[in-house]
């Protein structure tokens, strides 16, 4: 992973890019009930004879409402990570399939999940073009369109002439507060009443694969925002498999996690995991030397087997962590269209890594690092999207290296099943 090279000029957009032009969905392509069918079908099939999903559940608009209203708003959603928040009035603003949330931390000290509609006419009270980055500081949210002001907890505190206004009573007024939990230190949201909580979900997640790295400790030291032309499950599926490591990733991470060796844990409905081993000749020296070799310091409750490997999870449905001894990635993925998505790319890491010397230019060049690997995959992505919409495209077999993808539409057929029924 290390590199000398510096960061690109990325130049990138913010999470508020207007839609871009959608060509129509070639004649003759299948309807959405006939893309559901198609899903449940092949979600039956056994491993060996797996292939991937219909092109259409890619740009089809209809398929990602039945996304929209039977996964984004009904399961358990990843929005940020409590160390990006580590003082009263730290925000970060976040959009779910038509829900403008921002993620905010009291002067209690409390994390919660608010909605931006303004409790007046419904404004987006913290729109970027009144000086509302995606994320920041604030001691008050003041929406800008008649100056009605929200404590960073919802509390309304501020509200200019309404003495007129029968029976209005500003202290009985809160913006609306989601169903939230933090979970390894992850802050999750759901619109949902009904689910579970998290933990019942998760927690074989956590008690057999992550637990070790202990993320609620963990620090959050980079994240980039990419505005991608391609549909949210084409990330998720990339991010899933190893198999492309052979082709968009040859000289950066086959070379040291060779797609070969990749194997996926059995299938479970609440999250699939890959291991992805060293390379043999790298495995054979960390267990001679005890050594991790990494750039920076492994996570402490590691061993020293944990050292030969990295990992990948998805815990179902976009929950996406790539965990190396010294640092995990997560990716925050949202669907902002049929062809489009919104993804926030990060690098976590243990806090007493920062103090070992020369961290300042290992942070550069791993940061450098993730974003060469991860415009190999952007590129990819790009791509796939754009045969999505040919009137020749079809679904295509899968390897025994893209499991997950396999695991992901299992979970996808249950949904349609639970959609349809
Ligand atoms: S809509 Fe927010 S103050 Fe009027
Ligand atoms: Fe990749």
């Amino acid at each position: 992973m290390n590199t000398t090279e510096t960061l690109p000029d990325l130049n990138s957009p913010t999470a508020s890019d207007p839609p871009k032009y959608r060509f129509p969905i070639p004649e003759g392509m299948p309807s959405t009930e006939a893309i559901f069918a198609t899903i449940v079908e092949s979600s039956q099939l056994p491993r060996e004879k797996s292939q991937s999903l219909p092109p259409g559940a890619y740009v089809d608009p209809a398929f990602l409402d039945f996304e929209a209203s039977e996964i984004f708003r009904k399961e358990w959603i990843s929005l940020a990570h409590i160390s990006q928040l580590p003082n009263p009035g730290d925000f970060i603003k976040v959009d779910i399939c038509g829900e403008p949330m921002v993620v905010a931390r009291g002067k209690d000290d409390v994390i919660r999940v608010l909605s931006r509609v303004c409790r007046h006419r419904g404004m987006d009270v913290m729109p970027n073009g009144a000086n509302y980055p995606d994320k920041g500081n604030e001691r008050v949210i003041l929406c800008p369109y008649h100056l009605w002001s929200y404590e960073m907890s919802g509390r309304l505190v501020g509200v200019p002439e309404m003495q007129e206004a029968e029976g209005f009573d500003r202290t009985e007024i809160c913006l609306h507060e989601y169903r939230s939990e933090i979970w390894e230190g992850f802050i999750f949201v759901t619109l949902s009443e009904e689910i579970p909580p998290l933990a019942e979900k998760y927690d074989g997640l956590r008690e057999q694969f992550m637990g070790k790295w202990n993320l609620s400790e963990a620090e959050l030291v980079w994240d980039q925002h990419w505005s991608c032309d391609f549909n949210w499950k084409i990330l998720l599926e990339n991010f899933m498999e190893a198999y492309h490591h052979l082709g968009a990733h040859r000289k950066t991470l086959e070379p040291f996690l060779p797609a070969k060796g990749c194997w996926t844990e059995p299938y479970d409905e609440n999250y699939s995991v890959m291991h992805l081993p060293l390379r043999e000749d790298m495995k054979e020296e960390i267990l001679a030397s005890g050594d991790a070799g990494t750039t920076m310091k492994p996570f402490p409750g590691l061993e020293v087997e944990d050292y030969t490997e990295w990992w990948v999870y998805l815990g179902f449905p976009n929950f996406l962590i790539f965990n190396a001894p010294d640092r995990t990635y997560w990716y925050r993925l949202l669907p902002t269209g049929p062809e489009t998505c919104s993804l926030t790319t990060t690098m976590l890491i243990h806090p007493s890594t920062k103090e070992e010397k020369g961290y300042d230019e290992t942070y550069e060049s791993e940061v450098a690092a993730a974003i060469k690997f991860h415009l190999e995959d952007m590129e990819v992505c790009e791509a796939t999207q754009r045969g999505m919409k040919s009137s020749v495209a079809t679904p295509g077999r899968l390897s025994h290296l893209e499991e997950p993808i396999w695991h992901f539409q299992k979970y996808l057929a249950e949904k349609i099943k639970a959609h349809s029924s």
